[in-house]
Parts: structure tokens; C-alpha cells; sequence
């Protein structure tokens, strides 16, 4: 970083990677196929129309079968019960052709996110929100990580190399990115603070971070006179805003870019950056499940 206010910081190509990673996932799914006479398969069970889920799941559907493993769409309508979709998730668990499973968030008011997500086979839990394996992330256990917040380390690696002794600020605390992603970069030997909307004075927090990860869903929020010279900002937010009058709406994160960009080190854009990441983790997870599940050796540490 040059001592002048406006350098640029690096932007990190968060779709580039994301292809990356798809393409050796690809690669290992072949292998797993050669290897275990069958095609790795991932389960997506989607409850009610919302608009956003869907396209999600149709994206997630085609990127499975485009990295050579089979995709099981599940679709239950918005009123159907508890009890319904738990009979849906015991079968996938008992199915042996299924390696992974996610129940595309958030489920109808009337549902229990809880009871569903326990009910998933910990093993099969490629979201990784499973108790279980929140667990087994928390004691240093192999098990899955949720993808939003592994992505996340993964750009921060590619960029970083070690992370170790790095102060790491991680704004918000939900448990599917702020608190896995605390776990994760303490692993890797940060000194991680957990920021929230309850924290004292967050600007001079965030100041003393080499790493920023902002997961908090306020768009914009992160200004750039809150960041050290030459810091990490990931940005996790994906927030749509209204254009003004005569204006598209357009997507922004929970970083102002246009500030943060000019004295960060490197920064993830939006969109384009974290966002890719997510399904790429996701078919990275039903890999490494596939392996574990079919008793197969497989290096995790390569994707
Ligand atoms: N809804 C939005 N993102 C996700 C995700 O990563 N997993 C699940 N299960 N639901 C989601």
C-alpha cells in the first residue's frame, strides 16, 4: 500500500475463484465416480414459492449437474407440515445414493428451523448448521462448515496466505456467517473480536482489524474512515436498494465501497465477490461428504 489516500485496493475476484473451485470439484466428482461405481448426489429440499429460493435452487440445480454429480429437487408447497417435510429429510438421510442435503432457509413461519435442522443426518449436513456440526467446528473436529463463511476464508487465504497473529473483526453474529466465520479465523490464529449492533464505538473497532468480514445486512454500512490502510475488507452483504427517480435498484453490500475501496489493501465487490462463493462451497462440501460417506479417502485440504 502506497502512503497516498486514494490508491485503489486490490479487488478480490470472488466469481473467478468461485469457477475455480466448481472446475475441481468437477474434477474430484469424476474420480469419486470411477472410484465408488455411482454419481455423488446432493439433495435440495425447497418448501413454498419464494421468489429468491427459487432461483436459488434452480442455480444450485444446474451447477450440481454441471460438476458431474446428480441433483434431487424436493418441492413442498408453503402449507405443508412439520411433520411432512421431516418425513421428506428421514428418507434423504436413509437414502444411500444421497450424500448431502440442504433445506433451502427460511421455511414458512409455521415451521421449526430448529427441529428441521436436527433432523438432518450430521453427516449429510452439507450446510453445516447441524448442532452437531457446530460442534465439531467449535472443538477443532473434521465435520462441515456453513459455505458462506468457509468462502470467506478461502479468498481471505488466496490473498493472505496465513492469517496467523492477524486482529480479525467480524461484524455480526448470526450463527449461519458471524459465528462460524469468528470460529474460522480463530483456528487459523487470529485475535478475533465478534462485532454486533450492541458493540461500544464500532468505527474504532473495525480501525484496529487487518481482516474486516461484514456480515450484518445494513447496506452500505462500513464506511471507509472506519478501515485501516491496507486491510482485508470481505463484504457478505447483499442488499438491493432503491435507485433514485428514474433509477435501477441496484445491489450493494454492507461495505461502502467507494470509500472503503480507497484505503483498503483489498476488497470484495458486490456483486461478484462473496456471493459466487456460496454454491461452490456448497458442491465442494457434497464432495468431500460423498467421499467420507462412501469410506473413500479424499484430501479435504485440496479444495
Ligand atoms: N438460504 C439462503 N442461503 C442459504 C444457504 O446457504 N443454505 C440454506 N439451507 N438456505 C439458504
Amino acid at each position: 500500500m502506497t502512503d497516498t489516500a486514494t490508491a485503489a485496493a486490490a479487488i478480490i475476484d470472488g466469481k473467478a475463484f468461485a469457477q475455480g473451485l466448481r472446475e475441481k470439484v468437477a474434477v474430484a466428482a469424476a474420480d469419486f465416480e470411477a472410484k465408488a461405481g455411482r454419481k455423488a448426489g446432493l439433495a435440495v429440499v425447497l418448501v413454498g414459492e419464494d421468489p429468491a429460493s427459487q432461483v436459488y435452487v434452480r442455480s444450485k440445480g444446474k451447477m450440481t449437474v454441471a460438476c458431474g454429480m446428480n441433483s434431487f429437487e424436493h418441492k413442498l408447497p408453503a402449507d405443508a407440515s412439520e411433520a411432512e417435510l421431516l418425513a421428506v429429510v428421514q428418507a434423504l438421510n436413509a437414502d444411500p445414493a444421497v450424500d448431502g442435503i440442504l433445506v433451502q432457509l427460511p421455511l414458512p413461519a409455521h415451521m421449526n428451523e430448529q427441529t428441521v435442522i436436527a433432523a438432518i443426518d450430521p453427516d449429510k449436513d452439507v450446510d453445516g448448521f447441524h448442532v452437531i456440526n457446530v460442534g465439531r467446528l467449535a472443538t477443532g473436529l473434521p465435520g462441515f462448515v456453513p459455505c458462506t463463511p468457509l468462502g470467506c476464508l478461502m479468498l481471505l487465504k488466496d490473498k493472505l496466505g496465513s492469517l496467523s497473529g492477524l486482529d480479525a473483526v467480524v461484524i455480526g453474529r448470526s450463527n449461519i456467517v458471524g459465528k462460524p466465520m469468528a470460529q474460522l479465523l480463530t483456528a487459523e490464529s487470529c485475535t478475533v473480536t465478534l462485532a454486533h449492533s450492541r458493540t461500544r464505538d464500532l468505527p474504532d473497532v473495525v480501525r484496529r482489524a487487518d481482516i474486516v468480514v461484514a456480515a450484518v445486512g445494513r447496506p452500505e454500512m462500513v464506511r471507509g474512515e472506519w478501515i485501516k490502510p491496507g486491510a482485508t475488507v470481505i463484504d457478505v452483504g447483499i442488499n438491493r436498494v432503491e435507485g433514485a427517480e428514474g433509477e435501477k435498484a441496484r445491489l450493494v453490500g454492507d461495505v461502502d465501497f467507494a470509500s472503503a475501496s480507497a484505503v483498503a489493501g483489498a476488497i470484495t465487490p458486490v456483486p461478484g465477490g462473496v456471493g459466487p462463493m456460496t454454491i461452490a462451497v456448497l458442491l465442494r462440501n457434497a464432495i468431500v461428504a460423498a467421499h467420507r460417506n462412501a469410506g473413500i479417502a479424499f484430501d479435504d485440504a485440496s479444495l
